[in-house]
């Protein structure tokens, strides 16, 4: 077997896996679908998929609900309440004009039947109600209250009701604390993936043990882990688009980080969600001027992007910002964000210190609207995927309903496939361990060239500069790739492969749009 890869310089090193001619090892029990990833759109495919009468596997890092980032999501998610045109219409202008019309024609369509069905119906998620029905929020750059949220903590009132029925179907098992190290692929087509854990005796296989598919779908969320300070939990490494993009798939947009404007600032940020400027808290500098409104006309509910940029502005100039949550009941009105800013000894009432910090990539696999990668029975759902939705900047609260609608697709579209067997990649006598200290060290390396180089405001420069590091690094993790296969090494490569595809793109992209702020070129975009 040979693979051919399709992507530039910079990412074609194969995967030291990926093998040639090797034997074909023994069978092992596939999956009709193999879902990679255990967020709300791994969830949403597995479940559809299985409605469709699929035999599903989902394999997932996350031991527990919480190490997915649809289980740290706050805010909420976006209803057509006013009609799916004008959610469009708000999507579209926060995505400073980069969103793909036909995509966000799906989304919207598709919002209302998908949120009834799976959170109303079958999962029966507890959204917050007022007198007459649902408390819809507002959220910044949206033109009306439409957000459904459980308190600030919806997410975890999605999520774990989600893997709890997963877990009583019987079309689906789910596989947990088990990796995808990579793809099976042959000549354009994707046959599975090789796991860290043997789906049949459930012991970590030190080799990877590859599971055959008749269809594979990545959800592996996003790439927070990339940064120092991210909303996203540990592991964001961006596993299914290196993935992807080591096999031969397409990646667009990968330039398009967004970086939330109000994470507590601290090394150990917690998100304080825009739902609560939604209900009118304000943001202050040091010298307790309300600043936003020179900045935008929209003041503290401007497009994400454009509020981040200035809090980090303002913090320059005047070393801190604070949230002024004064103008409304905070305790009452967001008692979980209370309780962690009582946990965390944050004194609200004097103010919420806030920095930006990452939160979301807009860019990824690039898909269809049923969720199809470049790449023969490849699908991608949810962060790790580039749909179109969201251009140069995502609006708040579309993202579990992206991850809802794309997963329900996909996960239709991927049915009626037989496993086929190809030549698996060629099993060395591997080495599961890494010599101690060298994840941490090339972590913290490629972190410290992220924050410093492909952060908020970006140059020509740093960027050059960035790529340099990155290609250095990625060579210094491949020469263990090829002997080891400890999971944070994989990890490690994954990240090195996407923080090498963002500067690329970013370097291709010489033009501020969006989150993509070169500040040789302030004044394009917003
Ligand atoms: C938030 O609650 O501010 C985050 C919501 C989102 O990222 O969509």
């Amino acid at each position: 077997m040979t693979m051919e890869h399709q992507t530039p310089d910079v990412l074609v090193v194969g995967s030291g896996i990926a093998g040639c001619a090797a034997a074909l090892a023994a069978a092992h029990e596939g999956a009709d679908v193999l879902v990679v990833g255990s967020g709300i759109a791994g969830c949403a495919a597995a479940l559809a998929a299985a409605h469709e009468g699929a035999d599903v596997l989902v394999a997932t890092k996350a031991e527990r609900p919480e190490h997915a980032s649809s289980d740290w999501a706050q805010g909420g998610i976006a209803t057509t309440r006013g009609g799916p045109d004008q959610l469009k219409q708000d999507i579209l202008d926060a995505s400073a004009g980069e969103a793909d019309p036909e995509a966000v024609d799906v989304l919207v369509n598709d919002a209302a039947e998908a949120i009834e069905d799976v959170l109303v119906d079958t999962l029966d998620v507890p959204f917050d109600e007022d007198g007459d029905g649902f408390d819809y929020a507002q959220e910044a750059a949206h033109s009306e209250d439409r957000i459904l949220h459980v308190d600030a903590s919806t997410g975890q009132h999605i999520l774990r009701p989600f893997l709890a029925h997963l877990d009583d179907h019987d079309q689906v098992e789910i596989l947990e604390d088990t990796a995808a190290l990579d793809l099976i692929t042959d000549e354009g087509l994707v046959a599975g993936a090789l796991l860290d854990r043997d789906p049949e005796t459930g012991e970590e296989s030190t080799t990877g043990t590859p599971v055959f598919a008749g269809t594979t779908v990545l959800a592996t969320g996003g790439v927070g882990s990339l940064f120092r300070r991210s909303t996203n939990p540990a592991g964001s490494t961006g596993d299914g688009i290196a993935m992807a993009a080591l096999a031969g798939a397409d990646v667009t947009d990968m330039e398009y980080v967004q970086f939330h404007p109000t994470a507590y600032d601290d090394e150990d940020p917690f998100l304080v969600s825009e739902a609560v400027r939604g209900e009118g808290a304000v943001l202050r500098n040091a010298d307790g001027e309300r600043f936003m409104p020179d900045y935008h006309e929209d003041a503290e509910l401007a497009p994400r992007d454009v509020v981040a940029r200035a809090v980090e502005a303002e913090r320059e100039e005047t070393d801190e910002v604070v949230l002024d949550v004064s103008p409304l009941d905070f305790a009452s009105e967001f008692p979980d964000l209370a309780t962690t800013c009582e946990e965390r000894s944050v004194d609200w009432e004097a103010g919420i210190p806030v920095a930006p910090c990452e939160h979301f990539l807009c860019g990824g696999v690039t898909v269809d609207t049923e969720g199809r990668a470049s790449l023969d029975r490849l699908f991608a759902v949810g962060e790790c995927a580039h749909t179109g939705v969201h251009g140069a900047n995502r609006l708040a609260s579309t993202s579990l309903l992206e991850g809802l609608v794309w997963g329900r697709r996909a996960g239709e579209a991927a049915v009626g496939m037989d496993p086929v067997e190809i030549e698996p990649p060629e099993l060395l006598d591997r080495d599961p361990d890494l010599p101690a200290g060298f994840a941490d060290d090339k972590f913290r390396r490629l972190r410290r060239v992220m924050d410093e180089y492909v952060g908020l405001r970006r140059t020509h420069n740093d960027l050059e500069r960035a790529q340099g590091v990155l290609r250095r690094l990625k060579g210094e993790v491949d020469a263990y790739v090829r002997t080891r296969t400890a999971r944070d090494l994989y990890e490690l490569r994954n990240a090195a492969v996407v923080g090498l595809l963002i500067v690329r793109q970013a370097r291709e992209h010489t033009e501020s749009v969006g989150c993509h702020h070169l500040t040789e070129t302030p004044d394009a975009g917003h």
